[in-house]
């Protein structure tokens, strides 16, 4: 049985563009509850963590230095199958591949700046909620 959390962020481009609401709004209408959320903005060393995974990748330096750039919004959210579902609901990674309608469709820049951030399995779903958030904080 698929686990019912998953991990998002609002990127820097898609919050400085006033995207936060209209994307948060398809969140709720596809069925998530928010279990935590925070406006914040991390350092290059919280985001260079954060993405530590692809370290080796060419694009890592760049990501880390956009993820930092400015706010974002850090939200933990609750679904049946919340993974799969979420990533379905934002779309590929690449917006150009993203399908009409997704939330990367609709608010991403290019595929650096690509809107929404999404958890890629259960285990990194808890991970990605414990990196930002206490125990407190997620309801
Ligand atoms: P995200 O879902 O946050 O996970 C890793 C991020 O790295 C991804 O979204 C993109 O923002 C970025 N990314 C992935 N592949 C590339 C790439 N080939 N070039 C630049 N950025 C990338």
């Amino acid at each position: 049985m698929a686990g019912k959390l998953t991990f998002t962020m609002i990127k820097p481009t898609a919050f400085k563009n006033n995207n936060s609401g209209a994307i948060l709004k398809i969140i709720y209408e596809a069925g998530f509850i928010i279990k935590a959320m925070k406006l914040t903005r991390l350092t290059p060393a919280q985001a260079g963590a954060f993405y530590e995974v692809h370290k080796e990748r060419p694009f890592y330096a760049s990501l880390v230095e956009f993820m930092s750039s400015g706010p974002i919004i850090a939200a933990s959210l609750e679904k049946d199958n919340a993974v799969e579902d979420y990533r379905t609901l934002i779309g590929a990674t690449n917006p150009e591949n993203a399908a009409k309608g997704t939330i990367r469709n609709l608010y991403a820049t290019n595929l650096q700046q690509n809107a929404v951030h999404g958890s890629d399995s259960d285990e990194n779903a808890i991970v990605e909620s414990d990196y930002f958030f206490s125990k407190v904080e997620q309801f």
